[in-house]
């Protein structure tokens, strides 16, 4: 047994004895990453098309992001929001002028991103539009795990055991805007969507969808809010998802690939939205500390190089008519594709994907199911075209397999 092996054996105990027991994980340990390869503690490599889930967008080592870290290390790694900060400063700067938003509120993580938001939603409705204060989201959507994001969550599944939940949430089937319609009135401050759903199997609405959400929301003095936590931030070939819609929104959370890796959330907002805040409305102890926003300005720096962001939109055109292939191939297994940039769901009749996770990473790619039945690929974005070639060649051989 190697110095690692034992090693791993090691750290699988003790997450089993020791860590709660809320995730189902791969009987994997990985020790290091480098570009978009994973490596086990027996040195096997793996090709990662999961990032995380949709995190590492730069894949592993990626240097800028590092030495920015290590940069800002040196100098200072925490102090308080009462005082100004330069890499938060101009984080802010960047994320404003590259979007449709004027402010920005830093946190943590994505689910506190979307409690930011409600509250955001909330206060503007008490202060400013003078409107009820409940929210309207999506079936089958995901917005995180605290009481909050949990409410606005459309799946029952992640809500059992845990009621009562947050009052003042209505959900509505996805991608069917004449439903809110149906139900709209004054007591409703806002609606919440996320332009793809990721974790509900990977869903993209009609083109005019999000649009129509927009109307429906300026009409009736609603904020609009994107959850871009999953999607945002080049994973769907554009910087950010809605821009694929021809639409913006009032309010926009972001996390998951911001900092590179390290934990960051943010809300974004426009100016008359974002004013209803004021100093003791919201707060957060960590949010937009020097060393994450130090990652998350060379991260975006990164993003923003010239052509990166094309280059996402040509290797996703790739995927998908590689995946499309591939259903042409075995149309009575797989069931449907969804693909837009570089996140794509291969939605099954029968297989589980968790089955085909586990036999793609035997044979060495990292990837993460979604619903039952669907397949999730998020690779980091600066993966290469043989090595989507690759995926769906050993795709291939494991479908074949199973006839
Ligand atoms: C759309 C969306 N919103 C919110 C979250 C929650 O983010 P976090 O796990 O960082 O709290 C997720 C996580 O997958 C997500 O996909």
């Amino acid at each position: 047994m190697t110095q690692n092996a034992a090693i791993a054996m090691n750290t699988k105990e003790l997450t089993d004895k020791y860590i709660m027991n809320t995730y189902s994980r791969f009987d994997l340990t990985f020790v290091r990453g480098e570009g978009v390869r994973l490596f086990d503690d027996k040195g096997k490599s793996y090709v990662d098309f999961a990032s995380g889930i949709a995190v590492n967008n730069f894949g592993y080592n990626n240097q800028a992001v590092n030495s920015a870290i290590i940069n800002q290390l040196n100098k200072l790694i925490h102090v308080s929001n009462y005082f100004y900060t330069e890499p938060q400063a101009l984080l802010a700067e960047k994320l404003c002028k590259h979007s449709f938003a004027d402010k920005v509120f830093f946190c943590e993580s994505g689910a506190e991103s979307v409690e930011g938001a409600i509250k955001l939603a909330r206060i503007y409705a008490k202060k400013v539009s003078k409107k009820g204060y409940k929210i309207i989201t999506m079936k089958n959507s995901f917005h995180g795990r605290t009481f909050g994001a949990l409410t606005a969550t459309g799946q029952e599944k992640y809500h059992a055991g845990f009621e009562p939940l947050l009052d003042g949430f209505d959900y509505v089937s996805y991608d069917k805007p004449d439903e809110i319609e149906k139900i709209i009135g004054n007591e409703y401050c806002g609606i919440i969507v996320e332009p793809i759903q990721g974790e509900g199997g990977v869903n993209i609405p009609d083109k005019d969808y999000l649009k129509k959400l927009k109307d429906i929301a300026s009409k009736n003095d609603m904020l609009l809010i994107f959850d871009e936590v999953q999607v945002g931030l080049g994973r769907t070939g554009k910087l950010f998802a809605y821009m694929n819609f021809d639409v913006t929104p009032d309010i926009m959370t972001l996390a998951k690939p911001l900092a590179g890796g390290l934990p960051i959330g943010a809300i974004l907002a426009t100016e008359r939205v974002a004013s209803a805040f004021e100093p003791g409305n919201h707060a957060s102890t960590f949010g937009g500390g020097p060393l994450v926003t130090a990652a998350a300005n060379a991260f975006m720096d990164e993003l923003l190089k010239k052509g990166f962001i094309e280059s996402v939109q040509d290797k996703g055109l790739y995927i998908k008519s590689g995946l499309l292939e591939l259903k042409n191939k075995f149309p009575d297994e797989i069931k449907a594709i969804r693909s837009l940039g570089l996140i794509s769901g291969i939605e099954f009749f029968d297989l589980k994907a968790r089955d085909i996770a586990v036999k793609l990473a035997e044979k060495g790619f990292v990837t993460t199911p979604v619903q039952e039945k669907v397949l999730r690929l998020t690779p980091p974005l600066i993966i290469e075209k043989n090595e989507i070639d690759h995926i769906i060649k050993t795709l291939e051989e494991i479908l074949k397999s199973t006839l």
